[in-house]
């Protein structure tokens, strides 16, 4: 009903004013009926315009004063950004649930609702096994947009001579969706600057991008060992959970025990994909409400917590790899320019998974909060900082921007998804912007230690635990 409600509204709208931009105001409002009420709860499923609003405008959009050096001296001389792969599709293990909640929907679910009407009789279930994860056309665009807004960001960096130089390289994870986003990226500049007559390289490098998957002790004490996920587990079988899918089971009409978790996370998803892929508020998003969101938000930070991040300490020690890799890139380029020669990679971008930029966030004490997420404090963790629906939506970005400010005055700028960001204990008063020296001394027992051989062999020695 309200969808046909609001497609009225729009046409005569539309006649009204004689413009198709009417959605404008309602961005403005905070109320479009295109975006789901429910999309900022998406997590690791979430449209990277939900972080940066702005955007939803004007996707070109790039703000050059969230920049603040502290003096009008201050020179780019390095960046490295960190980035993963843009929107794309389920999993074959996620459409394997959704296709089987549809058939439940499809066979035993009544109501004269409209929206249960349409999943019933107009929307049909388009989503294949085969499409495993692969990057869908908005994901190209993600990657495609963000490099040419990089671009106005850095224009000394991230510039036509530069690329042609051979001072900006890429790295890339192996996995297609990685690929084809570091594709995409090179091709926003290409584009950009009209460049047909050349080509540029980019390195797969699977031990820098996917050091999870290599790294033994996190293989098998985290990633493949089910009671490392216990908190997960029990929050599913919690009071929350529960209280989601007995509405999601009242609204379809259909026994409680009809509607497991999984399915709960099978309808979650179906809105999540629908909205990201296609930017449609499908009628799947009508199962929740904002509570429902928030509670599924949790259950997806509990497992990315325990998986990737605070849970377990070697969750973020298999980043090692690349925490040393970035600073040795830094200090390269710092070196470079103090000895007076060219800093010869302007700008590194990396491009990987949700999983290659959480440990690293982790291992630099990003969104630590006071206490540890359990299946047990969803009330107490409401004000939480640590939300991957914020952190890690598709296109999620780390960049860390050297600048020389004159007189070998080296500084250090971590954005977030494009914002400034505070490296968290360091704190100078002036500015975001601190001494690159205070970065290094902050974080120097991990340049000091944090050895990915010793920290991921199975068995650490008594000594070096
Ligand atoms: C740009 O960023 C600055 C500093 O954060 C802010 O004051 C200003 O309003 C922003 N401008 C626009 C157009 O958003
Ligand atoms: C991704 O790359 C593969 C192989 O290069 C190609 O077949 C596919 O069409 C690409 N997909 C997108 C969305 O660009
Ligand atoms: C749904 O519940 C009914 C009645 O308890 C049961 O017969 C049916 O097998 C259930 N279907 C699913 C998919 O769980
Ligand atoms: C070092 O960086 C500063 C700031 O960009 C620049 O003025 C200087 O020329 C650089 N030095 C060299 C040798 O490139």
């Amino acid at each position: 009903m309200p969808i046909v409600f609001w497609k009225t509204i729009v046409v005569h709208f539309t006649i009204l004013t004689g413009v198709c931009c009417c959605f404008r105001n309602d961005v403005n409002h905070g109320w479009n009926p295109n975006i789901p009420a429910i999309a900022k709860y998406f997590s690791t499923k979430g449209r990277y315009e939900e972080v940066n609003p702005y955007l939803i405008e004007d996707i070109l959009a790039v703000n050059r004063s969230i920049l603040q050096p502290p003096s009008a001296q201050c020179r780019e001389i390095h960046a490295t950004a960190i980035i993963r792969h843009g929107t794309r599709y389920p999993t074959s293990k996620n459409v394997k649930k959704m296709q089987k909640l549809y058939e439940l929907v499809k066979s035993r679910a009544s109501g004269q609702e409209s929206w249960l009407r349409e999943i019933q009789t107009q929307w049909t279930m388009w989503y294949t096994e085969d499409m495993d994860g692969r990057l869908v056309q908005k994901g190209v665009n993600d990657h495609k947009h963000l490099a040419v807004r990089l671009s106005k960001l850095f224009p000394s960096l991230i510039s036509e001579e530069k690329l042609r130089g051979g001072f900006i390289k890429f790295i890339t994870s192996s996995k297609h969706r990685c690929v084809n986003s570091t594709l995409s990226f090179k091709a926003g500049l290409t584009e950009l600057w009209a460049i047909t007559d050349k080509e540029f390289d980019h390195a797969v490098n699977d031990a820098l991008m996917r050091f999870f998957d290599q790294c033994t002790r996190f293989v098998q004490e985290v990633d493949n060992n089910p009671s490392a996920l216990s908190e997960v587990d029990k929050f599913k079988q919690g009071p929350e959970m529960k209280r989601v899918t007995e509405k999601i089971a009242d609204r379809l009409r259909v026994p409680y025990n009809n509607i497991t978790d999984d399915m709960a996370e099978a309808a979650f998803y179906l809105c999540a994909y629908e909205f990201a892929i296609k930017t449609v508020n499908s009628p799947w998003c009508r199962l929740f409400d904002v509570v429902d969101a928030q509670v599924m938000e949790y259950a997806n930070d509990l497992k990315q917590f325990w998986k990737r991040a605070y849970g377990y300490d070697i969750n973020s020690k298999s980043s090692c790899i690349l925490f040393h890799d970035l600073f040795s890139r830094l200090n390269k380029a710092a070196s470079e320019n103090k000895s007076g020669q060219k800093v010869t990679e302007a700008v590194t971008v990396q491009v990987g998974h949700a999983e290659t930029l959480l440990p690293l966030l982790t291992l630099l004490g990003f969104f630590k909060d006071s206490d540890a997420l359990t299946s047990t404090n969803y009330d107490t963790q409401t004000q939480r900082s640590f939300r991957t629906s914020y952190m890690l939506p598709y296109a999620a970005n780390l960049i860390l921007v050297l600048y020389d400010c004159g007189g070998g005055d080296l500084r250090l700028q971590p954005l977030l998804n494009e914002k400034p960001v505070t490296f968290p204990g360091l704190t100078d008063q002036q500015t975001s912007m601190p001494l690159y020296q205070d970065v290094k001394d902050h974080y120097r027992e991990l340049l000091q230690g944090c050895d990915f051989e010793t920290e991921c062999q199975l068995f650490k020695s008594p000594a070096s635990i």
